[in-house]
C-alpha cells in the first residue's frame, strides 16, 4: 500500500506538508463529530493539496491526462488547478476509486451544491486547520462547531465577494453552493 504520508511530504514543499497534515488532523475531529468516514477524511487530509505545489504544466498534464476537459472558469483561474489535478492523481497515478474521496478532493477549493459530509468536512478543515490565522478564523472555528453548514456559508459569502472585489472569475460550483445554502439554511433561519 503506498504511504500517502511520504508521498505528500515528498510532492510538497515543508509548509504546505505541514498544513495538509493539520487539516487531515481538524478532518479527522470535524469527521467525528459530524458522522463522515474517519480514515477517508484523514486521507483527504493528507492529499488535497497534493498538486498545489507542482508546476502548472505538470498540473495540466495531469488533468489531461485524466481526460477532464476544464470549463472557461476554470482555466481562467490558475488557483482551481491544483484541486482537479489532485483529484486526477488520486484517480490515475493512485488508482483510488472511492468516489466521494475522489470528489473531496476535487471540490476543496469551489464547493459545490449537494456536498457530501465528506466533502464539506474537507472544505472546511482546510479553512480551520490549526496553522491558520486570517482575519476570522475564530469565528470560521466557531461556526464549524455549530454545524458544517454555517461554517460553509461564511466561507463562501467571503470567498465569493472577495474573488468579485478582486475582479476574479467566480465558479458557478461556488455560487451553486452559496446558492443552495442560502435557500436551505440562511432564508429558513437556520443561519444567523
Ligand atoms: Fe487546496
Ligand atoms: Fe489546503
Amino acid at each position: 500500500m503506498t504511504d500517502y504520508l511520504k508521498l505528500a511530504e515528498e510532492m510538497e514543499s515543508p509548509r504546505r506538508f505541514n498544513h495538509s497534515v493539520n487539516v487531515a488532523k481538524t478532518a479527522v475531529e470535524l469527521a467525528e463529530k459530524y458522522g463522515a468516514d474517519v480514515e477517508k477524511a484523514y486521507l483527504c487530509g493528507i492529499l488535497h493539496d497534493i498538486m498545489k505545489d507542482r508546476s502548472r504544466n505538470e498540473q495540466l498534464q495531469v488533468i489531461h491526462s485524466a481526460d477532464i476537459v476544464m470549463s472557461h472558469v476554470e482555466i481562467a483561474n490558475p488557483k482551481l488547478w491544483h484541486s482537479i489535478a489532485g483529484y486526477a492523481y488520486l484517480k490515475t497515478k493512485l488508482g483510488i476509486t472511492d468516489l466521494d474521496t475522489l470528489n473531496a478532493v476535487r471540490y476543496h477549493t469551489t464547493a459545490r451544491a449537494d456536498m457530501s459530509v465528506l466533502e464539506k468536512v474537507i472544505y472546511i478543515a482546510d479553512y480551520i486547520s490549526e496553522e491558520r490565522d486570517y482575519n476570522g478564523v475564530d469565528e470560521m472555528r466557531k461556526a464549524a462547531q455549530i454545524s458544517l453548514e454555517q461554517a460553509m456559508f461564511i466561507a463562501l459569502q467571503f470567498t465569493i465577494s472577495d474573488l468579485s472585489n478582486k475582479k476574479m472569475v467566480i465558479s458557478p460550483y461556488s455560487l451553486d453552493a452559496y446558492n443552495q445554502l442560502n435557500v436551505d439554511y440562511y432564508m429558513k433561519g437556520k443561519i444567523i
